[in-house]
C-alpha cells in the first residue's frame, strides 16, 4: 500500500453534489484512493456527508478490508465484513430484489451503529434506476418548526422485523437523537415495510402520540424526509466508490428499471 499523502489531493476535481455531498474525480482514471490520507477523507465525509470518488481503481476484497480497518473497527456480520449487494433470482430479503428500498439507517438491528459505510460499484445498472437516495436528517430537523420539533422530541419508535437475512429483531429508538460526534440533532427513522409489498415486513410503532395519529405521523415523516431539498440521489456508474456518514443520514434505493443488474460491495465502519 502506498504511503498516504495529502499530495494526492491536489489533482482532484471537486464538484459539489446537490443538495449536499461532493464528487471527487481523479483525472488519471485509475488513481489509488488510498493515496488520500484516511483522516482527510474521513473529515471530508463528516463535512459533506456523502463523498463520491470517481476515476479511482476498485480494490480487491482483502485490500479493501485492510484499508477500511485504518478508518476504524469494521462491523462484522455472519457473512463477514463485506456485503455483496446484487439482484438475486430468489431473494430472501428485499435488499436483493428489484423493488425500492425505503428509508432506513444502517445498523438499527446491529450491536453498534456504524459511523460510515463505504461502497464499491463493480457493475452499475445499465437501464437505469437503482439510485441510492440519501436524506440529510440534520437539515430536516433544522428546518422544522419549534412546535414540530417539540412533538418529535417526545416520540420513541419500536421497529420489529423477522431475521430473514443478516439482521432482525425488535428495537426501540427515539426519533430525535444526538449525533455522537458533532452533537447535532438528527432523526433516526426507518420507513415501514408492509407485508403485502415486501419479503421481510418491518413494523413501525410510534410511542408518545395517540394511536389514532400513527398513520398521519408516518405520512408526515415520509412527505418531509423525501423533499428534494433534503435528498441526494446517487445514480451509479461502474467504478464509483461512495462513502456516507450514517449517523446524519437515512437512505434508501429506487427500484431498478427493466431487467438491469447491479453489483455493489459494502463495508460498514464503526
Ligand atoms: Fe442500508
Amino acid at each position: 500500500m502506498p504511503n498516504p499523502s495529502d499530495s494526492a489531493v491536489t489533482d482532484l476535481k471537486r464538484t459539489p453534489l446537490s443538495p449536499f455531498g461532493v464528487l471527487l474525480e481523479s483525472p488519471a482514471g485509475d488513481a489509488d484512493f488510498r493515496d488520500i490520507a484516511p483522516e482527510t477523507l474521513g473529515r471530508w465525509t463528516d463535512e459533506a456527508k456523502v463523498v463520491v470518488l470517481r476515476g479511482f481503481k476498485l480494490l480487491e476484497k482483502e485490500d479493501w478490508v485492510a484499508y477500511c480497518e485504518t478508518w476504524g473497527e469494521i462491523l462484522q456480520w455472519d457473512f463477514g465484513a463485506v456485503l455483496d449487494l446484487n439482484i438475486q433470482e430468489d431473494p430472501k430479503n428485499y435488499l436483493f430484489a428489484r423493488g425500492s428500498v425505503p428509508f432506513h439507517w444502517d445498523g438499527a438491528f446491529a450491536k453498534a451503529t456504524p459511523h460510515y459505510f463505504m461502497f464499491q460499484c463493480h457493475e452499475a445498472p445499465e437501464a437505469g434506476g437503482g439510485e441510492t437516495v440519501f436524506c440529510d436528517t440534520r437539515l430536516v430537523y433544522q428546518d422544522a418548526s419549534e412546535e414540530l420539533r417539540r412533538r418529535w422530541e417526545g416520540i420513541n419508535i419500536t421497529y420489529r422485523t423477522d431475521k430473514l437475512a443478516h439482521y432482525g429483531g425488535k428495537v426501540t429508538r427515539p426519533l430525535v437523537d444526538i449525533h455522537p460526534q458533532s452533537g447535532e440533532k438528527v432523526l433516526r427513522y426507518a420507513e415501514p415495510l408492509p407485508a403485502d409489498k415486501f419479503l421481510n415486513p418491518l413494523s413501525v410503532e410510534p410511542e408518545g402520540i395517540p394511536e389514532a395519529e400513527h398513520e398521519a405521523f408516518i405520512e408526515e415523516i415520509r412527505d418531509i424526509t423525501h423533499r428534494p431539498e433534503y435528498c441526494y440521489a446517487h445514480g451509479w456508474r461502474s467504478g464509483d466508490i461512495l462513502i456516507a456518514e450514517n449517523h446524519s443520514l437515512i437512505h434508501g434505493r429506487n427500484a431498478f428499471v427493466g431487467d438491469s443488474s447491479r453489483w455493489l460491495q459494502r463495508i460498514q465502519i464503526l
